[in-house]
């Protein structure tokens, strides 16, 4: 399946639009991007991708069967891919999860955390830093973000993916001799052949690309702000998340490269860009007194190389993963695979497996026309 090969449009580049793409490759489809942005482009706040951390730590949202097998599916094959090639962009690295004040779910969350990672357990008293009633650890993932999304795209295009850059106005557009913007072929230096615009099935991985894109507004979406900094710390060993009393949460996520992503905050429906000074002394302190290692020796600050602002794509109800159409244009069907809000990298593969089994059922349905 397919036996003849089918175009697909897949519609984004960011982490789901790769890896989904991806697999529609190796399932046999003749797969082209049409995204704005691409891995290797200056980060831009469109693309919540290029602004994360990240690692995989299940939230307690995925005690929902969606999430959890999306989520079980992700690890999984990044186990996988690291054990076939140890020299890709993630580290196995232990997970430490403090907390200052009990809170009602704590127990929800540790079994949760419990059934999801396999070495889970939770830290006996010596071995909590002061100030912290409980703790629990577990080995997790840890993605190297600014490598690992060239990695997928080298991937697609060695694979024999084909990309486009362009900004559509709706994804109808594409098939618009009329409305279609200009494209111009990524990376550059690849064979340009266009593709052939007759209606092929598309996967719509456009994040929060739902305020631009006018085909059908989805309100359920909003941006969850998070600022976080970027610092030099390449002996920093550990993945972890502390819960103050108060509230904040602050965490420390190491990358393969040496430097630290440091968090954070969750800020629903807040659009502002840009890192704000008070933000940034807070991550900052919280951070040194949270994950004192951080120092470095024989000083007292912190080399921080960026201060960051991501929106994560989040969804009213969660991710959306189902089949739907161009609006008035029932021929072409659209499997959509967007609002992963702040679990697009933990979830990836399980959404781009899903992504690519939906595909295959909307094809066999309804008959979609080949360009053979
Ligand atoms: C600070 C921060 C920390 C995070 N940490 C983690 C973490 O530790 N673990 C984790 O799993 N997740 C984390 N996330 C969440 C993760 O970044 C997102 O869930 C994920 O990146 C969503 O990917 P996406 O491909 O759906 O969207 P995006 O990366 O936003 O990609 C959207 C793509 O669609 C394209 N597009 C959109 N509209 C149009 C248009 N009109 N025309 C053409 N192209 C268009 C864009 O150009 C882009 O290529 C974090 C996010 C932030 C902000
Ligand atoms: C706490 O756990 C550590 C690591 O497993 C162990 O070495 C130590 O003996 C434990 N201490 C107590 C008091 O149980
Ligand atoms: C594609 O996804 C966006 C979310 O980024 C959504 O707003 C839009 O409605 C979807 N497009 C179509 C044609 O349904």
């Amino acid at each position: 399946m397919p036996d003849s090969h089918l175009d697909v449009f897949v519609v984004g580049a960011g982490v789901i639009g790769l890896s989904t793409a991806i697999r529609a490759l190796e399932a046999g489809f003749d797969v082209t991007i049409f995204a704005e942005w691409f891995p290797g482009d200056e980060k831009n706040i469109a693309a919540a991708s290029c602004w994360a951390g990240a690692d995989h730590v299940s939230g307690i949202a995925a005690s929902d069967d969606l999430m959890y097998t999306l989520e079980k599916e992700t690890f999984d094959e990044l186990m996988k891919l690291l054990k076939k090639d140890p020299l890709i962009p993630v580290m196995v690295r232990p997970h430490m999860r403090y907390t200052q004040a009990v809170r009602p779910d704590d127990k929800l969350k540790n079994e949760h955390l419990s059934r999801f990672y396999s070495d889970f357990r939770l830290l006996n008293a010596s071995e909590l830093p002061e100030t912290v009633v409980c703790g629990a650890m577990f080995s997790t993932l840890c993605i190297d973000v600014p490598r690992y999304l060239p990695y997928l795209m080298n991937r697609f295009v060695a694979s024999g993916g084909r990309a486009f850059r362009t900004k559509l106005p709706s994804i109808s557009a594409l098939f618009s001799e009329k409305d279609r913007p200009p494209l111009t072929a990524f990376p550059a230096t690849t064979s340009t052949t266009p593709p052939t615009f007759s209606p092929v099935p598309v996967i719509n991985c456009t994040g929060l690309g739902a305020l631009s894109l006018g085909d059908v507004l989805d309100t359920a979406m909003y941006p969850t702000r998070g600022e976080i900094l970027i610092i030099r710390a390449p002996w920093a060993n550990r993945d972890c998340t502390f819960h103050w009393e108060d509230g904040h949460t602050s965490y420390m996520i190491p990358r393969q490269s040496g430097d630290v992503v440091l968090g954070g905050t969750f800020q629903p429906d807040d659009w502002h860009s840009h890192s704000r000074p008070e933000t940034v002394q807070l991550i900052k302190q919280r951070c040194i007194q949270a994950f004192p290692e951080l120092l470095p020796s024989g000083t007292n600050d912190l080399e921080v190389i960026e201060e960051c602002v991501g929106f994560r794509p989040t969804r009213k109800g969660g991710v959306r993963l189902e089949i739907g159409s161009l609006a008035g244009v029932k021929i072409i069907p659209v499997v959509h695979n967007y609002g992963h809000g702040g679990a697009g990298y933990q979830s990836s593969w399980g959404s781009a497996n899903l992504a690519v089994e939906l595909l295959k059922s909307v094809v066999q349905a309804s008959n979609v026309p080949t360009t053979m």
